[in-house]
Formats: structure tokens, sequence, C-alpha cells
């Protein structure tokens, strides 16, 4: 992959680069607004990218395009020639390769120019010079690794426990909200919501509606759970650290939601810049043999409707906060899980600037 980088070494001595597919420096600030780097991240729904076609996204507020060679395997590339930087997603799709539509210079899956039909020969050819991310496509998703800079290696993708396990069937959903991606996080790191916003629902009109919150560590994140009430409304979330960053949590369903036990879900917020997001679950039920084709049915006809109007009063409320919310609060208990996301995310942004400033880390 190519990126730019500065060669003026910083006051430490290490040279300082640049993000990948960012032409100017970021602090510490702009990279927790667009998002951490050196992460998977879920971009799109599998379904949203056909055969033929080139799909254009903003992820982190970067262009890219995507698009399927002649075997089915999708390709991500920055969304800008590497000729004179127009865009390829408006060019031509070859097969294994984009055509630019400016000039006709050809770019294949791995970002290496193929061909300067204008030039037949010139030293552009052959050389890889658009960045091309790395792809896997799982769980009916497109996951792309998210370098920070040229020299970051991509760690080993792994899907969240539930996405992976036979027992369990799973529908995902997709939706943009405008509004950044930090809220998401602090939306599902509050799960007294539930019993508010969510009152009215299906699944999340049981229970009290007030508690008490602890913060229980694990390797791999931490549980947010309510220390007196369990299994009856939204009361707990995991918060994961893996290759990629999601939520875990169940919630209970009625009996008319079917056999099949709890409802689960995991969840994941990609930025597709600074004010928008892209929003990924996977709704979920440990359900097997006819069990699970009566939940498969239910799902379809009745359920998903329902989840998507409590998936709506989450959107309502974030796209209505104010771009500054969360400055200025006034945070008690239960916004013990926010407050901790947000430190971890201060971290990592700074440790991210850090290694573009060229600092020893
Ligand atoms: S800008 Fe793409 S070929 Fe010239
Ligand atoms: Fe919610």
């Amino acid at each position: 992959m190519t990126t730019a980088t500065t060669s003026a070494p910083t006051a430490t001595g290490g040279p300082k680069k640049r993000a990948v597919g960012v032409r100017k420096d970021m602090t510490a600030a702009d990279i927790a607004a667009t998002g951490l780097r050196d992460r998977w991240y879920p971009i799109l729904p599998s379904r949203m990218v056909r055969p033929g076609e080139s799909k254009k996204v903003t992820r982190l507020s970067v262009d890219w395009v995507l698009f399927r060679d002649p075997r089915g395997t999708v390709h991500m590339l920055e969304d800008r020639c590497p000729h004179r930087s127009a865009p390829l997603s408006v060019g031509q799709h070859l097969g294994d390769r984009l055509a630019c539509k400016y000039h006709g210079v050809q770019v294949d899956g791995s970002g290496t120019v193929v061909s300067v039909p204008g030039m037949p020969g010139c030293a552009l050819e052959g050389k890889q010079a658009t960045v091309s991310l790395q792809v896997v496509e799982a769980a009916d998703t497109i996951f792309a690794f998210v370098p920070l800079t040229r020299d970051s290696e991509p760690t080993p993708f792994v899907l969240p426990d539930r996405l992976t396990d036979e027992a369990v069937s799973w529908f995902p959903n997709f939706a943009e909200w405008a509004g950044p991606w930090r809220f998401y996080m602090d939306n599902v790191l509050d799960p007294m919501h539930g019993a508010f916003l969510h009152r009215d629902s299906h699944s999340m009109f049981g229970g009290d509606t007030s508690a008490r919150f602890r913060i229980r560590e694990t390797d791999r994140g931490f549980f947010f759970e309510k220390t007196d009430q369990v299994g009856v409304n939204f009361d707990w979330v995991e918060y994961v650290r893996g290759s990629m960053d999601y939520v875990d949590l169940e919630i209970p369903y009625a009996p008319n939601a079917g056999p099949g036990g709890v409802f689960g879900i995991v969840g994941m917020a990609t930025p597709i810049d600074a004010d928008n997001s892209a929003i990924f679950h996977w709704r979920t039920r440990r359900v097997a043999g006819w069990e699970r084709e009566v939940w498969r049915f239910l799902y379809r006809t009745r359920l998903e409707a329902r989840h998507w109007e409590v998936l709506e009063q989450d959107r309502e409320v974030l796209e209505a906060l104010a771009a500054d919310a969360d400055h200025e609060e006034h945070l008690y208990q239960h916004d013990l899980g926010v407050s901790r996301i947000r430190r971890i995310y201060r971290a990592d942004a700074k440790k991210q600037a850090a290694i573009l400033a060229g600092a020893p880390v």
C-alpha cells in the first residue's frame, strides 16, 4: 500500500508519517473523530457490492471503492486514481480491474497499475500505486483492515464468538446514522436507556427503572452490568477488543417471540466521517432444528419490523444530540461504562497520533 511519508525527522528523531488515505497531519482529536486505525471494521453488507458494479463508500473519512473480481472476491481500493486522483468509482469495471474515466489508467484489485493506455510502457505500469486494503467477507458482511500507516501489519481476522457458533442463528442489519460513531459506542455502553427510551418496545418493557452498575474486567475488555437485575431487560453489555471492537449483549424475549430463549445482539460502528456512522448489528438466537426454522420465520415476518422500531428510537436520540453533547455533561453512576470507553478511545487516539508524529512508543 502507498501513502505519503514526510522525510523530515521530528524532534525525537523518527520520521513523521501520514495515515493511510489521509494527506495531512492528524492530531489525536482528528483520529478520535474519524476513527481509530489498525483495526478491522465492517464496511458494507455483502449484498450491496454486486458483481460487475463499483461501489463507492466513505469510511474513516477516506473515500473507497469496492468491486468484485470475476471469482467474486471483493477488493477495496482508495477511490483515487494514481494518475491525477479522479475517483475510480466513476470509471469502468473491467472484471479484475477498474479503468479510470479521465485518461483510462487501469488499476487491479491489489492497487497495481496494469495499463496506461495513453502511454503504453510508462513507468507507472506495474507500480502498486493505489491503497488496497485487506478484505474478508464473513457473516454476510465485507470487513476490511484499516491500517494506520503503510507499515501497519494487519492483525488476524477474528469474528465475534456469537457469529461463529454453529448453535447460533443470526440475521445481519445495517443502517447509516447521521451521528458520530462515538455516540453509538456511548449508547451501547449505557444499558439503562433500555428501561426508558425503549420501555414501550416488545422486549424492554420489564424490570426496574433504577439500578446500580459495576464494571467487570475480562481479558478481552469488560462487562458493564447491573448488580441487582439480570435476564429482565437490557441488563448487561460486554465490550470486546479483539481484532475488531464490538459489543455483545442479550435481551430477554417475551414468550410470543417464539422458541429459542434470549435475543443476542452483536453491535459495531464504523465511522463514515466525523459526523456520520455505519451501524452493523447481528440479531441472534441460540436455537436449533425446527425451532430455528420457527425463529427465522418469525423474525422475517414479525420481529424484524419491531427491531427496526427499537433501532429507530436509538437513531432519533443520537441524531438529535448536539455535536458537542459529550462536553459539560453531568454523569452519574450509570455512566461508568461510558466514561470507561471514552478513556480507552482517548488513550488509543493519543497513541496513534504519537506514531504518526514519529514519537517513540
Ligand atoms: S486521473 Fe485517472 S487516468 Fe488520469
Ligand atoms: Fe437502544
